[in-house]
């Protein structure tokens, strides 16, 4: 095995997803190193969130695998990859507004019981459910609203709550989908600098998509490009800038 093969985190192998002849994603071989930061770019349609649906299990390949770690969880499902540290956020909240916002957490944090992220995590053995969902609610800057109504809270805060369900299951490896959308400019540096953060505190690996260069500069430690399903271009940052074939794909919109 190679050190690259070891390293990473996450793995695809020419992964692929075809309907009805038509290739949404096509032959996407991806490495994500333990600890890293990668953001992924690319017009809209271009297969991004089809992407983190086959990472996280909605929807299965017709082509390739997805390794976490030694593992290929190709066909496991979606609790099956949560329960080894793979979480995922969603481009639009799932939270129960009926509910307070704690008992939105707690029951994230329930689902996520007798999980085996404890391998990674020694330190958060056998943490009660109740426990992490204040945890995570306090990291995200929520604790003074956790008797709300998730309902009564602002977009931008809906989006941090959605944030703290996905980390008190306590993941490895945390999957952002464009976790700015449809925010409200004043709370978008407040979630990036949570984001970062979670990175650089917490020490999680972080695959993010985000459209915005002026926020994923100084964060992403990679960037993928994505176009047309495929992987046009993994690199860092300032070379990913500076690539022609990266250019050509945006012309007419601009990095
Ligand atoms: N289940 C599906 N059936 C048919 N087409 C799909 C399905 N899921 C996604 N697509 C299509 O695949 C392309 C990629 O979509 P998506 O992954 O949402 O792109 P992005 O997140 O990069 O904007 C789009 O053209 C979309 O309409
Ligand atoms: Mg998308």
């Amino acid at each position: 095995m190679s050190d690259a093969a070891r390293r990473a985190v996450l793995r695809t192998e020419k992964l692929s997803l075809h309907i009805g002849g038509v290739s949404i994603v096509e032959g996407v071989s991806l490495d994500v190193d333990d600890g890293e930061f990668l953001v992924i770019i690319g017009p809209n349609g271009a297969g991004k969130t089809t992407l983190f649906n086959l990472l996280s299990g909605v929807v299965y390949p017709t082509a390739g695998r997805v390794m976490l770690g030694e593992r290929d969880i190709t066909h496991e499902p979606p609790y099956a990859r949560a329960r080894l540290g793979l979480g995922r956020s969603f481009q639009t909240s799932t939270v129960f507004s009926e509910l307070s916002t704690l008992e939105n957490v707690r029951i994230a944090a329930q689902a996520r019981l007798g999980g085996s992220a404890a391998i990674w995590r020694q330190a958060d053995r056998g943490r009660a459910p109740l426990e992490r969902a204040k945890n995570a609610l306090a990291l995200v800057g929520l604790a003074a609203r956790s008797s709300d109504h998730a309902g009564a809270l602002s977009h931008g805060e809906k989006r941090k709550l959605d944030l703290a369900m996905l980390l008190c299951g306590e993941p490895r490896l945390v999957l952002l989908d464009e976790p700015t959308a449809g925010m409200a400019v004043e709370d978008v540096p407040d979630m990036m600098e949570l984001i970062a953060r979670l990175h650089r505190e917490h020490r999680n690996t972080v695959l993010m998509v985000e459209h915005r260069m002026d926020l994923i500069l100084g964060l992403a430690d990679r960037m993928a490009v994505m176009h047309h399903g495929a992987l046009l271009a993994v690199d860092t940052p300032d070379r990913i800038i500076a690539n022609e074939t990266v250019q050509t794909a945006y012309l007419g919109d601009p990095l």
